[in-house]
């Protein structure tokens, strides 16, 4: 936030990372910044949110947990045109599948917890930019609040980020694998993933995420209560918050990593109790659908 001022606006995506939200909610929100969310996959909603006070447009895509595929090219064009600039928080997309800088962002974000590390086994961030003015205020920023990892954390992402092409290969056909599959289960109300035809955000995906689409899946059960007892029956998957490492993980949106946003957003967003997503891991696919079709039973 070293980028704004009291008084300043910022746009962002509504199904953004829960702790994101929470981020901006409670704690930036007291220090005079005010927040407007909307569905940027309509590049318009966010021009008619933007006013004289917003600075800046924070994006995700995919975004977390519906997987939505934003235009970053035609969003940050129009932002640009308004005078603000544009962050991507790219974590769900790996540098592997997409490199906002080149679509037109200022700034890119991951989480180095997820795919870059890649083992859940370190906890990092990295903030990229190819403005050098931009940099400069980072790195003050940086060493001004001291956010900067241990040696060994930094020996672990190095270890992971030597095999990053290849587990994010894996990890994208294995769930466009699953994918598929859950689209054909009785259980299942809706998939949420880029790589099937039938998702609204497939062509913009194939173009700007390079033929792939990305390890995370979600999809829909009829409730909560059946939702609920599909993650206690799964046994290859981890009940696990995260994404991103080798191995596959399970969670609830709603209970778990966006349980932060007040239920009549989330339901209105489309975070149902229902909801359920996955990050696939590099294991064997045959035996990740068998675990789901015994859960699924
Ligand atoms: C899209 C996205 N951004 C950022 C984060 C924050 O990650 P970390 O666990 O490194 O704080 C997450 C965590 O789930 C995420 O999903």
């Amino acid at each position: 936030m070293l980028l704004l001022e009291p008084g300043d606006h910022v746009v962002f995506t509504e199904d953004v990372y829960g702790g994101t939200f929470r981020l901006f909610d409670k704690v930036f929100r007291r220090y005079g910044l005010s927040f407007t969310a909307v569905d940027p996959t309509d590049p318009d909603t966010v021009a008619a949110a933007m006013t004289d006070r917003t600075r800046l447009v924070w994006l995700e895509s995919p975004t977390n947990p519906l997987l939505r595929i934003v235009d970053l090219d035609a969003v940050s064009e129009l932002v640009h045109g308004a005078g603000a600039l544009v962050a991507v928080d790219s974590t769900f997309a790996s540098p592997v599948l997409q490199r906002p800088l080149e679509l037109g962002a200022d700034l890119v974000v991951h989480s180095s917890t997820k795919y870059l590390g890649g083992h859940s086994d370190v906890l990092g961030g990295a903030v990229l930019t190819s403005d050098d003015s931009l940099a400069e205020r980072l790195r003050f920023h940086q060493n001004a609040v001291g956010a900067v990892p241990s040696p060994f954390d930094c020996w672990l992402l190095l270890r992971g980020l030597k095999t990053l092409q290849l587990r994010v290969q894996r990890q994208c056909e294995n769930a466009l694998a699953i994918a598929r599959w859950l689209e054909g289960q009785d259980a299942v109300v809706q998939v949420y993933y880029p790589g099937l035809e039938s998702n609204p955000g497939h062509a913009l995906a194939r173009r700007q995420m390079g033929g792939y689409f990305g390890g995370v899946v979600s999809f829909e059960v009829s409730s909560g209560d059946a939702a609920r007892s599909f993650l206690e029956r799964l046994r290859v998957f981890t009940l696990a918050e995260s994404l991103g490492a080798v191995e596959s993980l399970a969670e609830s949106p709603a209970m778990m990593t966006h349980a932060s946003i007040p239920e009549e957003i989330r339901t209105r967003v489309g975070v149902s109790d229902g909801l359920l997503r996955l990050s696939v891991g590099i294991e064997d696919v045959d035996d990740l659908v068998a675990d789901l079709e015994q859960a699924l039973a």
